[in-house]
């Protein structure tokens, strides 16, 4: 999924849909958190479209655009996580693929969404070990950026992670708790998810390498992200979550693991005492 802020802007009062909503807002519809209408298709119940020519030299350009960078920047846990899935640039991989190889890692399976999910939707996935993915991508026009979700960002940037057996069970912890957290606590938790999933680092015996999902899957991030420009903090749940961040631009402030096992150990501890342990 792309980024959870998103997912947070929605009222729940106010269940319109997301092209009512882009209708109302002028608003890109892929960008609008959307309720799920009917459970969606789980691994081998997903159908895999056929994607054009087009679309697939999008993927080849993206996947061998990033694959060039992260070697020495990447976690070694992201780069087997790759070659895992059996990612290639010969095109989009069918979800369905990816699902039964990641489940057969850790135990994790993917369900096909149709874009941004409203957040209760997106918890009940991950509390269930489902991760929620889109299947299309991003157009020749919006190869440098896009603010939408895309197959790009949730295959390429988050599967390989999952793989990993710290971060899928840390995963699946935080799905369960985000359904009990109130008031503050799911800012906190928006905050944990930013610093960790999406823009987490690691320190390895190599040095400082990248394991989020914002950063590896967009070209400016991997090379702003280890650079002299980020002040790089050790990881805490305090510091964490005390942590504001603003979304469009290259972040200025990173925070670093010591290990998978540091974060899923903190964040169970951090659960027990803000009374969210399951
Ligand atoms: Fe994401």
């Amino acid at each position: 999924m792309n980024e959870l802020h998103a997912e947070t802007t929605a009222t729940e009062d106010a269940p319109l849909s997301a092209y009512e909503r882009a209708a109302e807002e002028g608003g890109d519809p892929r960008c609008i958190p959307q309720y799920l209408e009917e459970a969606p298709p789980v691994g081998s119940d997903i159908a895999t479209p056929v994607y054009s020519d087009e679309h697939n030299q999008n993927w080849r350009y993206l996947f061998n655009r990033q694959m060039q960078l992260l070697p020495g920047r990447a976690g070694q846990s992201y780069m087997n996580g790759v070659r895992l899935l059996g990612m290639d640039d010969t095109g989009v991989p069918a979800l369905r693929d990816l699902s039964t190889r990641m489940e057969a890692a850790t135990g994790w399976c993917i369900a096909r969404i149709p874009g941004l999910l409203h957040e209760k939707d997106f918890f009940k996935l991950l509390s269930e070990r489902i991760f929620p993915s889109t299947d299309y991508i991003r157009e020749k026009h919006e190869l440098d950026y896009t603010p939408a979700p895309d197959c790009f960002h949730d295959m390429f940037g988050h599967m390989p992670m999952l793989t990993e057996p710290a971060v899928a069970d840390f995963y699946h912890l935080f799905g369960k708790t985000a359904l009990n957290a109130t008031g503050i606590q799911r800012t906190w938790l928006e905050r944990l998810h930013w610093f960790t999933i999406e823009f987490g680092l690691i320190r390895q015996a190599e040095g400082l390498r990248i394991f989020g999902a914002g950063i590896i899957s967009s070209k400016n991030e991997v090379t702003h992200a280890l650079s002299d420009a980020v002040d790089v903090r050790d990881f805490s749940m305090e510091a964490v979550i005390n942590q504001d961040y603003e979304v469009w631009h290259l972040q200025p402030r990173l925070f670093a693991l010591e290990s998978f096992e540091q974060l899923e150990d903190a964040f169970r501890h951090w659960t027990k005492k803000e009374g969210l342990s399951i």
